[in-house]
């Protein structure tokens, strides 16, 4: 298939059979989230893999969509609350190594990033959550890709999920969560549906 007919084979799963998707699978959607474009590539946030059943049970009580609980896997993309200064040392070490290079040559880059830090704390959270559906965004494609079905949520209590998941001890909050298993053709009425979607030519502006 390619990969426009991978993309017309996905949509937002409402329903999910209980069927597991392998761990193969799953951890290849993690490596292409783990490789997605990041504004000066800082990855700020984190992607909880959640299949433990008794935990989505939990969270599905803050959600209305089944999907929670449904799912094979529930990813969590949570996005850092603020950036501290040994995020930016750690990053700037993980550069050193990967590259092999002197960690002090990227002393102009750390300058830069080092405005985060006097950011005001709104402007830092919004910027790490855009970060985040970015590599939801990725996640999607590379489930369909595996012909695994995806539903994207923001459709839950970001509050009770962040508690439930001690997601603010870790300087971390929840952005959006993505829902990994297969569709239920039998009771989900969106399988059989088409693809409601504008004209390319009104969604795109052309300036030739
Ligand atoms: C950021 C985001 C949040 C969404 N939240 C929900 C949600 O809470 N529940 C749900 O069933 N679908 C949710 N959706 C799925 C959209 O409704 C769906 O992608 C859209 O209607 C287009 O249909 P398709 O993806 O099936 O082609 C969300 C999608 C995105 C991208």
């Amino acid at each position: 298939m390619n990969l426009i007919d991978t993309l017309n084979w996905r949509y937002a799963a409402k329903r999910m059979t209980s069927e597991k998707v392998s761990d193969e699978k799953v951890i290849e959607i993690l490596e292409a989230i783990n490789l997605t474009a990041t504004s000066a590539g800082m990855q700020p946030f984190r992607v909880l893999s959640i299949s433990n059943q008794e935990i989505k049970q939990k969270l599905q009580e803050a959600s209305f969509n089944p999907q929670v609980s449904e799912s094979s896997h529930l990813l969590v993309f949570a996005s850092y609350t603020h950036v501290s200064q040994a995020q930016i040392d750690d990053y700037m070490s993980l550069v050193a190594k990967t590259r092999n290079i002197p960690v002090e040559s990227l002393n102009d880059f750390k300058e830069k990033l080092s405005g985060f830090l006097s950011m005001p704390e709104d402007f830092v959270r919004t910027w790490a959550a855009k970060q985040a559906y970015i590599a939801l965004g990725t996640a999607i494609v590379a489930a369909a890709n595996l012909k695994v079905d995806s539903t994207p949520m923001e459709g839950f209590d970001n509050a009770a999920f962040d508690e439930i998941l001690g997601l603010k001890e870790k300087g971390l909050q929840s952005a959006v969560i993505l829902a990994l298993g297969y569709r239920n053709e039998e009771i989900d009425p969106y399988a059989k549906v088409k693809k409601v979607r504008l004209p390319l030519d009104e969604l795109t502006i052309t300036l030739n």
